[in-house]
């Protein structure tokens, strides 16, 4: 019976439409803001026209040797999980409009890496910080702390909204942590600046906001990268869906958005199912249609859509 359900369901999650059809790869999911295929990001990306997204966000597997599911490695030698991370990364450059943002989310023992490989790309805005806990010492290392997020642009950003946090309070008692040296009045009314270390986003643990098993990232992650560099309307890119908090982010803040997701696709749909509940299996704005490349259309190649 469930099962049942469910395939009725799937049946009707991607809109009808001569250009979606025509696409190389089908969609898995379309809404009225998005588009999600359930394929290698690698190939999703090569479809997508040059500076055609606004801000991509990149959570990819650590290559920590977790189960992401049959076919995907991610337990790869250094060379080759930096060689597939370059590679994905030209792409997503590519694809990125000028003045557009590319956040990545990783370890720093990666993004090391990733940050002097962008460095002679895109232009560095900062190495955000988010605390990480329940961890352990790996080796003759420090006690890991952190996860990192880059965040870079290409070239001069577009946009940089100013995002404000709440003052700080004990959990225990409700005061103010801190003290601002008698400056405490000249607060804004809205909280304090983002800063770049953010202490308030471990991951996700209580079972009834996750839809996946894997590690799901707080949605205040991806959606702070998101409304800091983009404006309504906007199209955001997440290579690596995983259970789709970044699709979800970008709907509920009006932007458009592109996914790719190799393995199940289901945890994201039961989310969109479950919070997004409009525009389901609906056409994707023109906008987002218009990002990708070369269709085939009764066997013959277009280069633009009609
Ligand atoms: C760290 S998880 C992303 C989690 C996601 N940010 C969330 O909060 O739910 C990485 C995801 O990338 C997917 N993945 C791995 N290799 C991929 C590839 N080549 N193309 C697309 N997705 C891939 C994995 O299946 C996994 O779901």
């Amino acid at each position: 019976m469930q099962e049942n359900l469910f395939s009725v369901a799937v049946d009707k999650i991607v809109a009808n439409g001569d250009f979606l059809s025509s696409l190389s790869i089908p969609p898995y999911l379309t809404t009225s803001q998005g588009i999600l295929f359930n394929a290698d990001c690698l190939d999703v990306l090569k479809t997508i026209k040059d500076e055609s997204i606004h801000c991509v966000f990149a959570d990819p597997p650590f290559n920590l040797n977790k189960e992401y599911g049959k076919g995907i490695s991610d337990d790869l030698k250094e060379n080759e999980y930096l060689d597939w991370t370059y590679s994905w990364l030209d792409e997503c450059i590519r694809v990125l409009v000028p003045g557009g943002s590319l956040f990545v989310y990783n370890l720093p023992r990666w993004l090391i890496h990733t940050g002097y490989f962008l460095m002679a790309k895109l232009v560095f805005r900062n190495w955000i910080a988010l605390t990480m806990k329940n961890t352990y010492p790996r080796g003759k290392t420090l006690y890991p702390a952190h996860y990192g997020l880059l965040y870079y642009t290409k070239g001069e950003p577009y946009i940089v909204n100013k995002l404000r946090v709440p003052i700080p309070t004990c959990r225990h008692c409700g005061k103010e942590i801190k003290d601002y040296g008698g400056h405490r009045g000249k607060l804004h009314k809205d909280g304090l600046n983002l800063t770049d270390f953010w202490e308030d986003t471990s991951p996700v643990r209580h079972r009834k906001f996750k839809t996946r098993v894997a590690n799901e990232l707080k949605p205040m992650i991806p959606e702070r990268a998101v409304l800091m560099s983009t404006n309504p309307g906007d199209i955001v890119l997440d290579p690596f869906g995983g259970g789709g908090i970044t699709y979800q982010v970008a709907e509920r803040n009006d932007r458009k958005w592109v996914g790719a997701e190799i393995g199940e696709c289901e945890p994201i749909l039961e989310r969109m199912q479950h919070f997004i509940l409009t525009g389901i299996g609906e056409l994707p704005p023109l906008e987002v249609t218009a990002c990708f490349k070369a269709v085939r259309l009764n066997n013959n190649f277009q280069t633009e859509q009609e």
